[in-house]
């Protein structure tokens, strides 16, 4: 029987039976193209026993937990959830030029020197070139194999031969499967390529990290159909007009999701900030309206940031919000919220939000502090500058107490902040050394920081 064509979408890795111009699943336009030859069928087994079913008391006394390889770079075992798990497979995605391949030779290198045997397969680069890279990193003398290699099974076959303990693949849109008949690139040979390699790595015990650039259009193959396929998916962003690049770990089944770790890109690659709060501040002048400083939590780790509002009234017939940084439905909310709750309508003026040093936030507890930045700059009034801020706002104007409060206010008092403004209610506190005022609602902030 002939095989009936399979057309998958290369934003959220649909499976359809038919072309269409637009996906069905995720609505992304042009996204959909045929899957060449890859079999449907069943995945090979894993090396994992089948059939048996076991008690789930009874794994607790087999085996300890795996020795994890810490890298010695603190900002990425951080990030992997404590170290590297042996036979895990991690991705790592973010925008060419990003600084992907910079970070993974510094972390081949730094996995070699804890002792693991590490090869560093690049399908973009000569080996000759990577080695060059290593030497201006002043890696050159790391314990680390390099292979320059595309085709799948010439990859399979120097693992086999090399029997190493972590493969880096850089990058997954190199890679080609000679039995997959579409182009390198291309969602078949993507998620071929992705499936063998992780495959062959769980067999063999081998951790594998598979680099995956992602556009903007989603235009070439992006990493979300490998998303699925591995343990732990890391993104590396950044702002290309800022040195820091932020490793977020966006799935992780050997440690908690959310967690971050900060580096700077320097002429000498990648280096740790083991501060961040400092460097996000540090551009940071004199207190002027619009500007206010968020207490935030990244995962474990406490990090402040400045939001940065502008508000003026909009020459256009459509008044603009433009946000950066932050979600652009959250701030139509806490706008809404203010003009429903709190009577202070945002109508007839443009208004701009902005996350100073070109981080992204991505927790609710920053509402407060996106609140306080919008009226700072509607009313023209500066907050005191050594005030931070956090707390969730709900619909109904309440104020939602954040997790994590001790740490924040603990992380705000190190950076030489003296008070706070917080929702009222949340655990007891230990000491903190802050002068803190806790408030119900959004009204009762408004009133009382404002005077509105
Ligand atoms: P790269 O790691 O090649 O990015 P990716 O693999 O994500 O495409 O990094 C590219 C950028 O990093 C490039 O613009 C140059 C810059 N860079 C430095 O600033 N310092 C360095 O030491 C290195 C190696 C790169
Ligand atoms: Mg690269």
């Amino acid at each position: 029987m002939a095989k009936s064509p399979s057309f998958s979408c290369s934003a959220c890795g649909n499976v359809t039976s038919k072309w269409a111009g637009r996906c069905e699943a995720c609505g992304e336009w042009n996204t959909i193209s045929e899957d060449a030859g890859i079999s449907t069928g069943p995945a090979k087994s894993l090396g994992a026993r089948r059939g048996a079913a076991i008690v789930l008391t009874d794994l607790a006394t087999e085996e300890p937990p795996p020795p994890r390889t810490t890298s010695g770079i603190a900002e990425l075992d951080r990030v992997l959830g404590g170290g590297l798990v042996p036979a895990s497979a991690i991705l790592v995605g973010g925008d060419p030029g990003i600084g992907k391949s910079t970070i993974l030779l510094q972390a081949a290198s730094a996995f070699a020197r804890s002792g693991l045997k590490t090869i560093y397969v690049s399908g973009e680069e000569a080996s000759a070139q990577v080695r060059m890279r290593a030497q201006r990193l002043g890696l050159a003398d790391a314990p680390v194999k390099l292979a320059a290699e595309t085709n799948l099974r010439d990859i399979l076959t120097t693992l086999e031969a090399e029997k190493p303990q972590l493969a880096i693949v850089d990058s997954i849109q190199t890679m080609w499967a000679d039995n997959v008949e579409s182009a390198p690139g291309s969602v078949s040979q993507v998620r071929a390529a992705a499936h063998e390699l992780t495959n062959f790595a769980k067999r063999k015990g081998i951790s594998v990290i598979l680099v995956g650039h992602v556009t903007k259009e989603g235009q070439i193959a992006g990493p979300r159909v490998v998303e699925h396929m591995v343990d732990t998916v890391l993104y590396f962003e950044g702002e290309r007009g800022h040195h820091f690049r932020i490793l977020r770990a966006v799935k992780n089944r050997f440690g908690p999701a959310d967690e971050i770790g900060v580096f700077e890109m320097t002429g000498k690659g990648l280096a740790e900030v083991l501060n961040p709060s400092a460097l996000f501040l540090s551009e940071r002048g004199e207190p002027s309206p619009g500007s206010v400083v968020f207490a935030g939590v990244e995962g474990t780790r406490p990090v402040l940031v400045e939001f940065q509002a502008l508000v003026a009234p909009s020459p256009h017939a459509q008044a603009r919000r433009t946000v950066v940084g932050w979600d652009g439905g959250r701030l139509a909310m806490i706008l809404a919220v203010l003009e429903a709750r709190c009577g202070i309508p945002f109508a007839g003026l443009d208004v701009y939000l902005n996350v100073a040093g070109g981080m992204k936030v991505t927790e609710p507890a920053a509402d407060l502090a996106v609140a306080a930045a919008l009226l700072s700059a509607r009313e023209d009034a500066a907050l005191p500058a050594d005030t931070v801020v956090f707390g969730e706002i709900s619909l109904s104007g309440a104020l939602r107490p954040a997790s994590q409060t001790e740490n924040r206010l603990k992380e705000a008092q190190k950076l030489g902040f003296t008070a706070a403004i917080a929702p009222a209610g949340g655990k007891p506190l230990g000491a903190h050394g802050l002068s803190l005022t806790t408030m119900g609602d959004l009204t009762g902030f408004v009133g009382d920081v404002f005077g509105a």
